[in-house]
C-alpha cells in the first residue's frame, strides 16, 4: 500500500530522531537527545538513533548497480517507514547540511527492488534543527535541509530549532541551559508530535 493511502494514527505518534554528526562530543547529538526527551513530554514515542550504527559509503552509481542498497540503508528505510515523523539535527558544513546526513538521505531515496525510492519519506512530518559553535545557529544549512526534505515528499514544519554558540549551550546532563531555548525545543516537539498525530503516516 502506498503510505499516503494510510490513515493517520490514533495511537501516540512515533518520532524518529537523528543527528547528522557521529562525533563523540557532538552538539547536534546532544540536541537530538534533548529533543527526544521533549517529544516524550509532548506525548510522542521517541526513537533516538545514531548514524554510526548505519554506516554507508559515499553514494556511487556503480556500487548501487552492482550491489544494490547497503544493508544499513535498507534498515534505515524500514525505520523511517515505521515512524510518523522525524527530527533531524544537522551540523552546518559550509552553509549546508552535513555531508553525512546528505549521503544518508541520498541512499535512502533510492528504489529498493520494486519499492520506489521516496516511500520512506512521503507523508512523514519532519522538524529540523541544528547546533553550531558559530553565531548563525545553522540557519543557512537548515534552508538546504528543508529544500531536500521537501523534495523527498516530507512535510517540513516551519519552526526550526537553532543553537548558536553550542559550546556553552548544554549543561553537564546534556540539557539546554537557556530557558528560551528549552521553551523553543518544547514548542518544536509539540508541533512535531501534534502534526505527526494528525497527518503523519507509517507504511
Ligand atoms: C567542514 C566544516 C565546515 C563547517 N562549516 C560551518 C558553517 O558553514 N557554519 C557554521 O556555523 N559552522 C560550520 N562548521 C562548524 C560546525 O558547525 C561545528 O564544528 C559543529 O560543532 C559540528 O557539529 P557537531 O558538534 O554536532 O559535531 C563547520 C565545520 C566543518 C568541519
Amino acid at each position: 500500500m502506498s503510505p499516503i493511502e494510510n490513515e493517520p494514527t490514533t495511537d501516540k505518534p512515533r518520532i524518529l530522531l537523528l543527528s547528522g554528526s557521529t562525533r563523540r562530543q557532538s552538539y547536534n547529538t546532544r540536541l537530538a537527545r534533548h529533543m527526544a526527551r521533549s517529544v516524550e513530554q509532548a506525548g510522542g514515542i521517541s526513537t533516538l538513533i545514531s548514524l554510526a550504527d548505519y554506516p554507508m559509503a559515499i553514494y556511487h552509481g556503480d556500487d548501487e548497480a552492482q550491489s544494490g542498497l547497503p544493508e544499513s540503508a535498507r534498515q534505515l528505510r524500514s525505520l523511517f517507514k515505521s515512524h510518523h515523523g522525524v527530527f533531524f539535527a544537522s551540523p552546518e558544513e559550509n552553509s549546508s547540511m552535513s555531508a553525512l546526513l546528505k549521503n544518508t538521505l541520498d541512499w535512502l531515496s533510492r528504489a529498493d527492488g520494486d519499492e520506489p525510492g521516496k516511500v520512506p519519506y512521503i507523508g512523514k512530518v519532519a522538524a529540523i534543527g541544528g547546533a553550531t559553535t558559530g553565531a548563525s545557529g545553522t540557519r543557512l544549512g537548515l534552508l538546504h535541509l528543508r529544500t531536500v526534505l521537501s523534495g523527498l515528499g516530507m512535510l517540513v514544519l516551519p519552526s526550526i530549532m537553532t543553537i548558536p554558540f553550542a559550546a556553552n549551550a548544554f549543561d553537564d546532563a546534556g540539557d539546554l541551559q537557556s530557558e528560551e531555548q528549552r521553551t523553543a525545543a518544547e514548542a518544536v516537539a509539540l508541533a512535531l508530535v501534534r502534526t505527526a498525530a494528525a497527518v503523519g503516516v507509517t507504511s
